[in-house]
């Protein structure tokens, strides 16, 4: 059965828009574990658009399951980790001018230098997972640079025009998990996924946790959150 990570960055979006202190994404990480995810991750962007390092501090020490901190290679960013201790880090590519991340980072093109990033992150104990598009190559080569997981971009997938793009974007997860496994790395998903298209990725098999904040923090405006993250949590655990 696969794990749902509930993202509460879209929760510290709305605080900061007015830039006071609620809502609170400590907060919203607490009722969602209430509501039963099995994970809470944010993203500290170098920009700290939304997440801000007194939320990961906090979550460090309120989190009950599992905190997964996103976050880009940079000197900066390892040595929070390496203080806070996220039970797992999951590197990104990072633009300044991006709404959110877009597209899978280039492992192949970055090796030499996410490799001593992810070894110190490693002798810090914590879990390595890499951000990658749907690609053997990119998949292989987040083994060989020392990852312990890959978290498949399914954005592409989510936001394929038609049915046939959508088939032909779905078989590229498929062979993505497969490759992940024979990689031997856990193989995650996320980005994009709602409350529709989160089914047949599901019916894939083979993901051990999706990591899913938009459509699970929009749902919740409407809903409430603990509604939000019991219909998403069913979904996953199909
Ligand atoms: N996984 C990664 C690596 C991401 O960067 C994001 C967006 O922050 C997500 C998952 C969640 O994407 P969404 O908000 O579209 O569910």
């Amino acid at each position: 059965m696969a794990k749902l990570g509930v993202n509460v960055d879209h929760i510290a979006t709305v605080r900061q828009a007015r830039g006071t202190i609620e809502p609170d994404p400590v907060t919203a990480a607490l009722l969602a574990e209430l509501a039963g995810a099995d994970g809470i991750t944010v993203h500290l962007r170098e920009d700290r658009r939304h997440i801000q390092d007194r939320d990961v501090e906090i979550l460090r020490a309120t989190v009950q399951t599992r905190l997964n901190l996103e976050m880009a290679a940079t000197d900066e960013m390892v040595a929070i980790a390496e203080r806070l201790l996220p039970d797992q880090v999951t590197l990104v590519p990072e633009k300044r001018q991006e709404l959110t991340t877009e597209g899978g980072l280039d492992v192949i093109g970055n090796a030499a230098q996410l490799r001593p990033y992810i070894a110190r992150l490693g002798q810090a104990g914590i879990v390595v997972s890499l951000f990658v598009d749907p690609d053997a190559a990119q998949i292989k080569a987040s083994r060989e640079v020392g990852g312990n997981a890959v978290e498949i971009h399914t954005g592409t997938y989510c936001d394929a025009p038609t049915e046939a793009r959508r088939a032909t974007e779905l078989e590229k997860i498929r062979q993505a998990i497969s490759c992940g496994h024979e990689s031997a790395l856990v193989v995650n998903a996320g980005h994009g996924l709602n409350y529709r298209n989160v089914r047949e990725v599901v019916a894939l098999g083979g993901v051990e946790e999706y990591n899913i904040g938009h459509a699970i923090i929009s749902r919740a405006l409407l809903v409430g959150l603990d509604r939000a993250v019991r219909e998403m949590a069913t979904l996953v655990r199909c």
